[in-house]
């Protein structure tokens, strides 16, 4: 892949690049509208990325191309305004740009950028993120600027909070840096801290992508955010120093006095992040031990609450879980990711295999005569983001 990226943009840009990079898409292992909650999530970097390469210019001026076509987009770095439509996707390298400038790493010079992706996008794997971390990883290098791990992440993330207007958390960009092929990256989000999780090796990975993808699925976030802000607020009211959604455990929001302001949506939201966090920390647990069949109860768990009371599945992905649920080898599926259509992920074992995801797809089929069909892949854990300078 880096070999077909360094290709693009030598002969769109008619020079070699400097630096290439790349950064990994990731599955939500479990863990769904815990991050920006301050909870706890687990996700794994797979083997589809996207690699970018890079180059310096003398002027002011950023291009950007892809392996999309067209022409490239030309940005005056002395005035870079957001772009929409076919040329939005440039909002994230952009972003990632402005962020190092305001973290006072300008590179002064303006840089050429192309990227090639083997991430479907719209599906829950997180190709925005891998595109800022490649440009992230790619900028640094090529300007000689070091930035640790976690300030590398908090910077990718607030390039997607602050320039593309996305309230996300730090799952997407944490995974994409720390992952590490057969781990899982285990975030606690109240205190920025990245830790690594063996997987057995048994384990498989598998990606239905369900092609549906909502059109208001960014302003859907939004409101998921805003809505859990308010719960907790309300619980506040009780507890004034509960600092996160998440901090509340199943048993004390169990106890909570429901007032005035906390409304059946605000009891379902905060009811899924509060007991999805508890579900986060009882499959790190269930790995230790090797307890397969119990961290699937608790992935299938993890599904039935986004889709009852965060509200933020799709008849499409409740159908593919529920097929997924009742094969013999696997051990558990959910939704991926934000929801609002996208994937969903199983955890199988070795015996599943592409005939069994043919089977699921027909039976899908049968049941959701008018929607499009889902793509399936098999995905492996892989290795977190990455750029070097190309040896001359
Ligand atoms: C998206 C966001 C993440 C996280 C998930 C839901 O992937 O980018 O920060 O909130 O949704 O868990």
């Amino acid at each position: 892949m880096l070999s077909s990226c360094e290709r693009q943009f030598e002969s769109v840009f008619q020079k070699v690049p400097m630096v290439t990079s790349f950064a990994p898409g990731r599955i939500e292992f479990i863990g769904n509208h815990t991050d920006y909650n301050g909870g706890e999530v687990l996700g794994a970097a797979i083997d589809r990325r996207i690699a970018a390469a890079l180059g310096p210019r003398r002027d002011h001026t950023a291009r950007f191309v892809s392996d999309e076509g067209g022409d490239p987009v030309v940005v005056d770095l002395r005035n870079p305004v957001r772009r929409s439509g076919r040329e939005s996707w440039v909002n994230y390298p952009l972003g990632v740009y402005l962020e190092l400038v305001g973290a006072g790493m300008d590179p002064g010079t303006g840089f050429d950028f192309g990227c090639v992706s083997d991430l479907p996008s719209g599906a829950g794997l997180s190709s925005s993120a891998a595109l800022e971390l490649a440009t992230a990883r790619g900028l640094c290098v090529l300007n000689d600027f070091t930035l640790a791990d976690e300030a590398l992440v908090l910077l990718c993330q607030r390039a997607e909070n602050n320039f593309v207007g996305v309230p996300c958390g730090l799952l997407d960009q944490g995974v994409s840096c720390f992952g590490q092929a057969d781990h899982l990256v285990h975030i606690d989000c109240a205190t920025v801290r990245f830790d690594r999780v063996a997987v057995p090796g048994q384990i498989h990975f598998w990606i239905f992508n369900s092609n549906q993808k909502h059109s208001l699925l960014d302003s859907l976030y939004a409101e998921r955010h805003r809505e859990c802000r308010e719960a907790l607020e309300v619980i506040r009211r009780q507890y004034p120093d509960v600092e996160h959604l998440a901090q509340v455990s199943p048993a004390v929001f169990r106890e909570l006095r429901v007032d005035a302001g906390f409304t059946e949506t605000h009891y379902a939201r905060a009811r899924h992040v509060t007991e999805e966090n508890a579900r986060v920390r009882a499959v790190v647990d269930l790995l230790s031990k090797g307890d397969l069949a119990a961290v699937g109860d608790l992935l299938l768990a993890s599904h039935n609450s986004s889709s009852v009371f965060f509200q933020n599945s799709t008849p499409a992905l409740d159908t593919l879980v529920q097929l997924l649920s009742g094969e013999k080898a696997v051990y558990g599926a959910r939704l991926t990711g934000g929801g609002f259509g996208g994937a969903a992920m199983a955890m199988t074992s070795p015996d599943f295999g592409p005939d069994d995801a043919e089977r699921i797809v027909s039976l899908y089929a049968e049941q959701m005569p008018h929607a499009p069909l889902p793509t399936v892949f098999h995905a492996r854990t892989g290795d977190g983001a990455h750029a070097a300078r190309r040896s001359t």
